[in-house]
């Protein structure tokens, strides 16, 4: 049995500990926000956070998420920056990648609270929007970071 922190709760599981953390929290916690595209570390929307920091859970295993604190976008209060900014630019299309940009989004903040445009390509260069939403992610990262500064993040 491996016990998992998500979203605040510990949460046991009975799987094999090489399993990728995208399955267990996919199939076995059945937080299905978190998409599986490439599997192999590619594209970004597997994304979650692992204390903090942006993580692809296709490429890693349960074992080594262990008891770390893992947030997924339902981990994310209602009125935080990303998810607010994310509503205000209405920038998903078919939603299918939103859940794990918006992630990498946060933790990108983290690290560069008021962000130039360029950081914000450099940011986002690794993360693929098939329905090409790349325009509004910009400007919606650009707006969390106004209203994270605004509110005192
Ligand atoms: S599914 Fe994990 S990076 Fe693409
Ligand atoms: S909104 Fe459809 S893949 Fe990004």
């Amino acid at each position: 049995m491996i016990t998992l922190q998500v979203n605040g709760t510990s949460r046991q599981v009975d799987v094999d500990p090489e399993t990728p953390l995208l399955w267990v929290l996919r199939d076995n916690l059945g937080i299905t926000s978190v998409k599986y595209t490439c599997g192999i570390a590619e594209c970004g929307i597997c994304t979650v956070l692992i204390n903090g920091a942006a993580v692809r859970s296709c490429s890693i295993s349960v074992a080594e998420a262990g008891a770390q604190k893992i947030t997924t976008v339902e981990g994310l209060p209602d009125d935080h920056p990303v998810k607010r900014a994310w509503i205000e630019k209405q920038v998903p299309q078919c939603g299918y990648c939103q859940p794990g940009i918006m992630l990498q989004t946060v933790d990108f903040l983290s690290r560069q609270p008021d962000p130039t445009d360029e950081q914000i390509n450099d940011a986002m260069d690794d993360v693929i929007c098939r329905c090409g939403s790349h325009p509004r992610i910009r400007k919606a990262i650009r707006r969390a970071a106004e209203i994270a500064i605004k509110h005192g993040g």
